[in-house]
């Protein structure tokens, strides 16, 4: 296990072998759960798949990408419960805009929903911009929900290994 950064977590990029537990986090973090085969074939399909972040062995956190080049999706991205307000998202997430743009990824998407103050904060904070919005875009108790298109353009392979 590496060294844990400056959150206190580990990262690790997101394998295959871990979809079991990112399925288990993930039906604890979202209404609408994702099978452990789907998050097998997101780690196995990319070349750069996410970051998974752990205290010791316990699996505190993913976001889960998906590429296509030059661009990138964050398909979903979340941290367990008792442990938000402790930067550990945004450890995942400063590691995840290094290492695409490592990768070649110009600009990564995503879309949240309009109600997720936390999250819109979050990417906020990371320099993401409002692209679009879609409407109805999530279902919830409350009724449907629009989602915020959100884009950042990442500095490329070059600038990115200079740290410019
Ligand atoms: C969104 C989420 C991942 C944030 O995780 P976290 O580890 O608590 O976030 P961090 O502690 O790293 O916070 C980083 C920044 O996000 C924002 N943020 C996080 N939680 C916030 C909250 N409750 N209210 C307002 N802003 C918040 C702040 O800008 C914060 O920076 P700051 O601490 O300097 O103010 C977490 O709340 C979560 O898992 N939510 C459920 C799943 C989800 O909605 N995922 C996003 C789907 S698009």
């Amino acid at each position: 296990m590496p060294a844990p950064d400056e959150s206190g977590a580990a990262l690790l990029q997101f394998t295959p072998e871990q979809a079991v537990a990112v399925a288990e986090l993930h039906s604890r973090c979202f209404a609408v759960s994702w099978t452990a085969a789907d998050f097998h074939r997101f780690a196995a399909l990319a070349a750069y798949p996410g970051v998974t972040a752990w205290l010791g062995e316990r699996l505190i956190g993913f976001v889960v990408l998906s590429v296509i080049e030059p661009e990138a999706e964050i398909l979903t991205l979340c941290i367990d419960k008792e442990l938000r307000g402790r930067r550990f998202a945004s450890a995942m997430l400063t590691r995840l805009i290094e290492d695409a743009a490592a990768q070649g990824v110009e600009t990564l998407f995503l879309e949240v929903g309009v109600r997720n103050e936390p999250a819109r904060a979050l990417y906020t904070r990371h320099g993401f911009i409002e692209a679009g919005r879609r409407t109805g875009y999530y279902r919830t108790d409350r009724g449907a929900e629009d989602a915020i298109v959100m884009r950042l353009s990442l500095p490329g392979p070059m600038r990115a290994a200079r740290g410019s």
